[in-house]
C-alpha cells in the first residue's frame, strides 16, 4: 500500500480548465467565499435559488441535538414538483427530461409534461391502494422510464421509496422488504441485461413466498411494469399491471407540501456487520445539495447540455444524479437501460454520438476495463460533444484519470473526481470543474460549504503530506438523517468515534499532499469496494456460513486491476460434509451459492479450502494476513497469532 501511495504522491501534471470553459462554467470563486463567510446562510441562499417552497423556511440548521440535524425544518416543499410541474409551469414542458435508450435499441424521449403526467398518474394509482404520507414502497426495477417515474410518484404522495437494484437476490430483496415494512412492491417482468431478459418478479414472488409462521405479511400489493415479454406467474388478489393501471388513473393529481424534514427514502448499504443499514434521508435538505452539486460540479446549463450518469438507481449515485438532482434543475439526459458491452463493446461511445450527451458521469472500474479493451474502441466513434467528465465511488488511479480525459475527452474535457457516500447524500468532495487546476488522482478540495479535515486517531488535524482518516467537520443539508429504526447504530457507526470533536468519521483512509488536497485511499474498516459498490466481509461470510458444507469463513477484499478490489473468500468445509462429499467442485458451488443469496456482484472472484484461520488469541481474524496470501505478498507479522504457524500452513496449502 505504501509504495502505491508514494506513487500516488508523486503525479505532478495539473490541468487547468478551457479558457471558455471556465469562462461559461457555472461554478465560481465567489461560491467559495460566500461559503467561508457564511456557510448557514450559504446554504439558504441555495436551497432558495435551486428550489420552490411552498411554505418558505425561516429556520436554516438546527444542530441542537447532535448528531441528528434538521435543516430547514419550518419550510415546506414537494419533492416530486420540484422536479416536475414546475418546469413545465414555466414553459419548460416541451424539453426532454429523459432519452431512454433500451440495451436491444429502442429509443423513447419524454418531455418534462409526459414525466410529469405520468407521475401524477402513478400518484393517483399508488394512493388508490391505500399508499400515503409515510408509507414505505420497496422499488425492484430495471433502468427504464417507469423506474425514475415510480420514484417521483412516491415522494410526490410523500411516501418513502426504498429501491433495491435489480441485480440483488430474492432473499436480498425479501430483508430490505421485511426492514423498512413496506407495503408495496413495484417490479419489472424483468429487463434487458447482457442481450437476454434477466427476470425481477420471479424473485419478487420468491420473496413474498415462505414466510416463517408468526410472521406479518406488510406488503398488500406488487405493482409490474411489462419490460421483458417474459412469462410470469399472477396473484390477481396481490398483483396489478403498469400498463392497465396508470394508463386509466387520472392526469390530475395535486402535489402537497410536506415538511422539509419529510423523509424521502431509505437506501441499503452494506456495513462493517452482515445486516446492511437503511440510510435514511430527508427531503428539502437533500435536494438543496443535489441541485447544488449537479449544477455547480457537472457544470450542468439545463437549457443545452445532454448530461448522462451511468449509475443504476439502484445505487446512491442513480437517486442523486439520474432523478433528483438532473430533474431538479431542468435537465435532458439519457437513460440506459443495458450493459456497456452489449451488443458490442462500444456501446456507451454509441450512446453519447447518438444523443451528442456533453457531460458523462460514469466510475473508476468502467474506465479501466474500457482501457482494457483498447482506445480503438471509443475512437471509432464521435465523441467530441463532450465536455465534461466525471468520475466516483472509488479511488480512480492518475493512469485512469488521464486516459479518460485524452481518449474519451478529447484531452481537453476536465475531469472531476468526486468523493461521496450513500450517507452524504450529495457530493462532498470535488473540483469545480472551471475554477479548480486538477490533479489525476486527487478528489481536492470539499465543495463550497462542506467543511472537512484528515485527522489522526485522536481527532487531530495530521497536516499536509500526511495520511490519517477523512472526517466531516461540520454537518451538511444532505447529511443521512438516520438507520432506519436505529438510532443507536448511527451514532455508533459515524459519531462515537471522534464524539468530543463533534466530526462524522466517513471509515475512509486520506492524505493531504502539499498543496493540502485530498487522496482517498480506501477504506479503513471491513468494507470492501468491489466496482465502485460497496460490500461488507461480514455479510459474505454470513452468506457462506449458511452453506451445509461450511464451518467457518473469511473474507477479503484483494485489490484488482480492474474491480478496484475483488473478493477472496478463505473457507474450512465441515468434517461431517467431508464424509459424505467429494471436495471437487465445491469452490465454484460455493461461489454459486453467495450470487444467489446477496446477488451476483458478491460472488467471490476467489475461494480457497483451507484447513484453518489465522486468529489472535482473542479469536478475531486477522484479515491483514489474508489479504498478503490474496495479494500474492510476502505474509506480514504473524507474532499476534495465537497458532503462529497457520499463515505458513495455509500459504501451503494455496501453491
Ligand atoms: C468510496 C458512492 C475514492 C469511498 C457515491 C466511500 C470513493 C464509498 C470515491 C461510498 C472517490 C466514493 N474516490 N473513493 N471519488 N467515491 N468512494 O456509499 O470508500 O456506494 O466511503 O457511495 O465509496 O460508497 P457508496
Amino acid at each position: 500500500m505504501s509504495s502505491q501511495i508514494d506513487h500516488l504522491l508523486s503525479e505532478s501534471r495539473r490541468f487547468a480548465p478551457p479558457a471558455q470553459f471556465a469562462a461559461e462554467a457555472v461554478g465560481t470563486t465567489e461560491l467559495y467565499e460566500r461559503a467561508a463567510a457564511d456557510r448557514e446562510g450559504f446554504w439558504a441562499d441555495q436551497a432558495r435559488e435551486l428550489l420552490h417552497w411552498h411554505t418558505p423556511f425561516t429556520q436554516v440548521l438546527d444542530w441542537s441535538n447532535p448528531p441528528f440535524a434538521e435543516w430547514f425544518a419550518d419550510g415546506e416543499l414537494n419533492v416530486a414538483y420540484n422536479c416536475l410541474d414546475r418546469h413545465v409551469e414555466a414553459g419548460n414542458g416541451e424539453r426532454v427530461a429523459l432519452l431512454w435508450e433500451g440495451e436491444p435499441g429502442e429509443e423513447r424521449r419524454i418531455t418534462y409534461a409526459e414525466l410529469t403526467e405520468e407521475v401524477k398518474r402513478v400518484a393517483n394509482v399508488l394512493e388508490g391502494l391505500g399508499v400515503g404520507h409515510g408509507d414505505r414502497v420497496a422499488i425492484y426495477l430495471p433502468m427504464i422510464p417507469e423506474a425514475v417515474a415510480a420514484m417521483l410518484a412516491v415522494a410526490r404522495i410523500g411516501a418513502i421509496h426504498s429501491v433495491v437494484f435489480g441485480g440483488f437476490s430474492a432473499d436480498s430483496l425479501r430483508a430490505r422488504i421485511d426492514d423498512a415494512g413496506a407495503k408495496l412492491v413495484i417490479t419489472a417482468d424483468g429487463g434487458y441485461r447482457k442481450g437476454k431478459v434477466s427476470p425481477l418478479k420471479p424473485a419478487v414472488d420468491m420473496a413474498l413466498a415462505d414466510r416463517g409462521s408468526g410472521e406479518q405479511e406488510t406488503v398488500e400489493h406488487v405493482l409490474v411494469v411489462r419490460r421483458g415479454g417474459n412469462d410470469v406467474e399472477w396473484n390477481p388478489e396481490r398483483d396489478l399491471w403498469w400498463h392497465e393501471a396508470v394508463p386509466a388513473a387520472s392526469a390530475d393529481h395535486q402535489a402537497r407540501p410536506f415538511p422539509a424534514e419529510n423523509p424521502l427514502f431509505i437506501l441499503y448499504t452494506s456495513g462493517t456487520t452482515g445486516k446492511p443499514k437503511g440510510i435514511l434521508h430527508t427531503s428539502g435538505g437533500y435536494l438543496a445539495q443535489a441541485a447544488f452539486t449537479n449544477r455547480v460540479v457537472h457544470d450542468v446549463h439545463p437549457e443545452s447540455d445532454v448530461y448522462w450518469c451511468t449509475a443504476d438507481i439502484g445505487w446512491i449515485t442513480g437517486h442523486t444524479y439520474v432523478t433528483y438532482g438532473p430533474l431538479a434543475n431542468g435537465a435532458t439526459q439519457v437513460l440506459y437501460e443495458g450493459t456497456p458491452d452489449t451488443p458490442h463493446p462500444g456501446r456507451w461511445w454509441e450512446v453519447i454520438q447518438k444523443y451528442g450527451v456533453t457531460i458523462f458521469y460514469t466510475a473508476p472500474t468502467a474506465i479501466r476495463s474500457f482501457m482494457k479493451i483498447g482506445r480503438e474502441v471509443p475512437q471509432r466513434f464521435d465523441l467530441s460533444s463532450l465536455r465534461l467528465l466525471g468520475s466516483v465511488g472509488e479511488p480512480i488511479n492518475p493512469e485512469a484519470w488521464v486516459w479518460y480525459r485524452n481518449i474519451i475527452g478529447g484531452e481537453s474535457a476536465p475531469v472531476v473526481d468526486t468523493w461521496w457516500q450513500t450517507e452524504t447524500g450529495a457530493i462532498m468532495i470535488s473540483a469545480l470543474p472551471g475554477i479548480t487546476e486538477t490533479k489525476p488522482g486527487s478528489a481536492q478540495v470539499p465543495i463550497p460549504g462542506i467543511t472537512i479535515d484528515v485527522v489522526d486517531d485522536s481527532g487531530e488535524h495530521v497536516g499536509n503530506g500526511n495520511g490519517g482518516l477523512l472526517v466531516i467537520t461540520g454537518p451538511w443539508p444532505s447529511m443521512l438523517r438516520g438507520i432506519w429504526g436505529d438510532p443507536e447504530r448511527y451514532k455508533e457507526t459515524y459519531w462515537d468515534k471522534f464524539a468530543d470533536k463533534g466530526y462524522y468519521f466517513a471509515g475512509d483512509g486520506a492524505r493531504l499532499d502539499e498543496d493540502g488536497d485530498v487522496w482517498l485511499l480506501g477504506r479503513v474498516d471491513d468494507v470492501m469496494n468491489i466496482s465502485g459498490h460497496r460490500l461488507s466481509t461480514a455479510e459474505i461470510e454470513s452468506a457462506l456460513v449458511a452453506n451445509e458444507a461450511v464451518a467457518e469463513a473469511a473474507v477479503v477484499g484483494a485489490s484488482d486491476e480492474t474491480t478496484g478490489q475483488a473478493v477472496v473468500a478463505f473457507v474450512i468445509i465441515k468434517q461431517s460434509f467431508l464424509k459424505a462429499h467429494a471436495p471437487e467442485g465445491l469452490a465454484g458451488t460455493l461461489r454459486t451459492w453467495v450470487g444467489e443469496q446477496i446477488g451476483p456482484i458478491a460472488r467471490p472472484r476467489d475461494i480457497y479450502i483451507v484447513g484453518e484461520l489465522p486468529k489472535t488469541r482473542s479469536g478475531k481474524i486477522m484479515r491483514r494476513l489474508l489479504r498478503d496470501v490474496a495479494e500474492g505478498r510476502e505474509v506480514g507479522d504473524t507474532t499476534t497469532l495465537a497458532d503462529t504457524a497457520v499463515m505458513s500452513v495455509i500459504s501451503a496449502q494455496l501453491k
